[in-house]
This record gives C-alpha cells, sequence and structure tokens, in this order.
C-alpha cells in the first residue's frame, strides 16, 4: 500500500472477525513498529502481543470503562506496549530533557508505525488508553513500576468497507507557516 493511501485508510477498528493473527503477521507488524526513530535511538518501546485465548478473556473487562471499550472482546489480538525505564538518556544527555518525556513520544511514534503496518497489511487497529494499569501489568508480567502506556487491539476488521471520512480539525487551525 502506498504510504499516503496508508494513512487514510488506518482508522479505529472497533469490530473484528474471528479470524487469529499468525504469528508471523505480528512479527511483520512489530518489526515496523521498532523501525520507528527514538531519542538517542533509546528504543524505550517494549511490546507483550496476546493471542492466547484465557489471557483475552481475562484481559478484557480491564479494558472496560463506562460506555468505552466493550467491543474489546472480539479482537483476537491485543498488543500492550510499555515503556522500558532507563537512565541511558538522563546519563547522554543530562536531566533538562526529561520534561520533554521523550520516552512517551518514542512510544507513540512506534504505535504509528505498528497501526500504519498493520494496515498495510489489511488488518485493523484501535489504541486503548483507557485499562487498569495495575491489574493489567500484573496479568501480563510486565514490571509494576513500569508505564504501560496503550493496548492496540489487532485483527481482521469485521467488514470489509471503504474508509471512513476523517474527522479532523482544518490545516490552517493546526498549522502556521513562516514562509
Ligand atoms: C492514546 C490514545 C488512546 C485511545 N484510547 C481509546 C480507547 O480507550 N478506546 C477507543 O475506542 N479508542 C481509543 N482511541 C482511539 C481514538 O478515539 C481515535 O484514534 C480517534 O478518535 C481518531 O479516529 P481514527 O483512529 O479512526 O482516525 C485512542 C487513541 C489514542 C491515540
Amino acid at each position: 500500500m502506498e504510504l499516503f493511501d496508508a494513512f487514510k485508510t488506518r482508522e479505529s477498528c472497533r469490530a473484528y472477525a474471528d479470524t487469529p493473527v499468525d504469528r508471523q503477521t505480528l512479527e511483520r507488524i512489530l518489526s515496523a513498529a521498532c523501525l520507528a526513530p527514538s531519542a538517542g535511538n533509546g528504543q524505550p518501546w517494549r511490546f507483550v502481543a496476546v493471542t492466547n485465548k484465557d489471557i483475552l478473556t481475562a484481559l478484557t473487562p480491564l479494558t472496560h470503562a463506562p460506555g468505552i471499550n466493550h467491543w474489546v472482546g472480539q479482537a483476537p489480538c491485543i498488543i500492550a506496549v510499555w515503556e522500558h525505564i532507563s537512565d541511558r538518556m538522563t546519563a547522554r544527555y543530562g536531566e533538562q530533557y526529561l520534561n520533554m518525556q521523550w520516552p512517551a513520544m518514542d512510544l507513540g511514534l512506534s504505535v504509528g508505525q505498528l497501526c500504519l503496518a498493520a494496515a498495510g497489511l489489511g488488518l485493523g487497529t484501535c489504541i486503548l488508553g483507557c485499562f487498569d494499569e495495575a491489574k493489567v501489568k500484573a496479568l501480563l508480567g510486565i514490571p509494576a513500576d513500569s508505564v504501560l502506556r496503550v493496548l492496540v487491539t489487532l485483527g481482521h476488521p469485521k467488514e470489509a468497507a471503504p474508509p471512513r471520512d476523517k474527522k479532523r480539525l482544518a490545516l490552517d487551525s493546526v498549522a502556521q507557516f513562516i514562509e
């Protein structure tokens, strides 16, 4: 898929077919996520890709909040993206950049690539920011003192449909040009 088409094709998918995502496809998508840029090439992203049905069953209700995420149980795969804590960046660049939150930025870039890679393979994703962080980390064996940034559902969309129109602010309301 052409890159600029992928930007339009990628959309949050909240209805999945009951079709598994195979390991090779998962590795392809995660490898694309790992090609993202990161501050000092620190690569603080860590992934836990869950396709095990029992773990998915336990994980799903931990994403539920009133009126949100009640469709998550359909997803054949959920990827947890957590931030590996390291003082490497501080050692290299000092503390002056700590409030720039580089690792959060790095993970965002990586998740963006993950979602676009999935779209390129015809798969749907939805980033989830709402979940019980402590319980999800305990369930998936993610260190309790790390930050679990997002979960990403992944799977084959239930229905093939053209991409929805994007609801986005007008470019001139978010971008300035100094020419
Ligand atoms: C950090 C983050 C957290 C999000 N959390 C949720 C969520 O918990 N549940 C959900 O259904 N969508 C969630 N979304 C998806 C957004 O609602 C969606 O990206 C946005 O409305 C734009 O729609 P689109 O992805 O279809 O282009 C999240 C997106 C991001 C980037």
